[in-house]
């Protein structure tokens, strides 16, 4: 697998199989790859020929005091398993590559609405930062088909909004959240947890997956149900939200939504951990 770090020469090969009739695959990460990043490789063998994993750091999705620092950066080890993962080109660009006029000023995307909510309402011009990135990554790589994790629910949905307003010509793939054994979701941050605080971590899941039974039973006191996940979650965790949204608009569920999702936010320790659960009940019976 060929590593490459300016933007001239990632055309240069990625260009040399579209010529030759390949469906190109991109899988944006911030690196420190696990388990559910090579799930979106696996994925992406699977909906084209050539697979460009990228692996970028973006400050730009950062807000002042967040771990853009600290954020672990395992190149070596990253390189390695996507060599195994049979990845066709990993694209490593720094942040000059990235951003050559600097970043203050730089042109950004931003989805209004979809990213002012839940985490957009806790970590500010985060989304716009990462809907920016990815655009600038799309048209650097120009992939056919590109694939996201569900882990990341509310940015999916961002990326599908980016792509259907801005007519961009690259199909979203979503993928199922990897999950540990205890049912805690794969993430980078989660090495920030100590050994007592990883014990506590699956609550989030455990919560998300009662608030999903009462949902499948037919309870639709949906502040009740989200404040009840906030105090299963309290103390151990602390809590940003627990909200109950329609999946496919992230509006607030309503007595007609029939396909709902979860989604939680919660600091432990050093932390921040998000999940979601996916939840579609039967059109309830109606007297006619
Ligand atoms: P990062 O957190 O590295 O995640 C890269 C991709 O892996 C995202 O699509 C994310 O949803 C997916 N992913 C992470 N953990 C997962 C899990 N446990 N199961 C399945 N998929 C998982 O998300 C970002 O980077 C950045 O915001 C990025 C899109 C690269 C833009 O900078």
């Amino acid at each position: 697998m060929l590593a490459v770090h300016g933007v001239t020469e990632l055309r240069d090969r990625v260009q040399r199989w579209r010529l030759a009739g390949e469906r190109i695959a991109l899988v944006p990460t911030m690196g420190n790859l696990h388990a559910g990043h090579m799930q979106l490789v696996e994925e992406a063998h699977r909906h084209a020929s050539r697979a460009v994993v990228s692996i970028f750091v973006n400050p730009l999705q950062f807000g002042p005091g967040e771990d853009y620092q600290s954020y672990p950066r395992t190149l070596d080890a990253d390189q390695a398993k996507l060599e195994a993962a049979r990845a066709d080109l990993l694209f490593v660009p720094g942040v000059e590559d990235m951003y050559p006029g600097g970043r203050d000023q730089v042109t950004r995307v931003d989805v209004p609405g979809l990213a002012a909510i839940l985490d957009g309402e806790f970590r500010p011009g985060h989304f716009s930062g990462v809907a920016t990135v990815v655009l600038k990554l799309f048209n650097m790589v120009q992939p056919d088909v590109a694939l996201f994790g569900e882990k990341d629910y509310q940015q999916l949905q961002i990326v599908r909004r980016l792509v259907a307003d801005l007519s961009l010509p690259v199909e979203i793939v979503g993928v199922p959240t990897v999950r540990e054994a205890d049912g805690l979701a794969m993430s980078s941050r989660n090495q920030y947890l100590t050994a007592a605080q990883r014990q506590q971590a699956p609550l989030l899941y455990r919560t998300l997956g009662e608030t999903a039974a009462a949902l499948h039973a037919g309870r639709r006191d949906f502040s009740r149900l989200e404040a009840e996940a906030v105090q299963k979650l309290s103390p151990q965790l602390r809590p940003d939200y627990v909200s109950i949204r329609a999946a496919h608009t992230l509006a607030i569920a309503d007595a007609d939504t029939r396909d709902f999702v979860v989604l939680a936010a919660a600091w432990l320790g050093k932390a921040r951990l998000i999940d979601n659960i996916q939840v579609t009940v039967g059109a309830a019976s109606r007297p006619r």
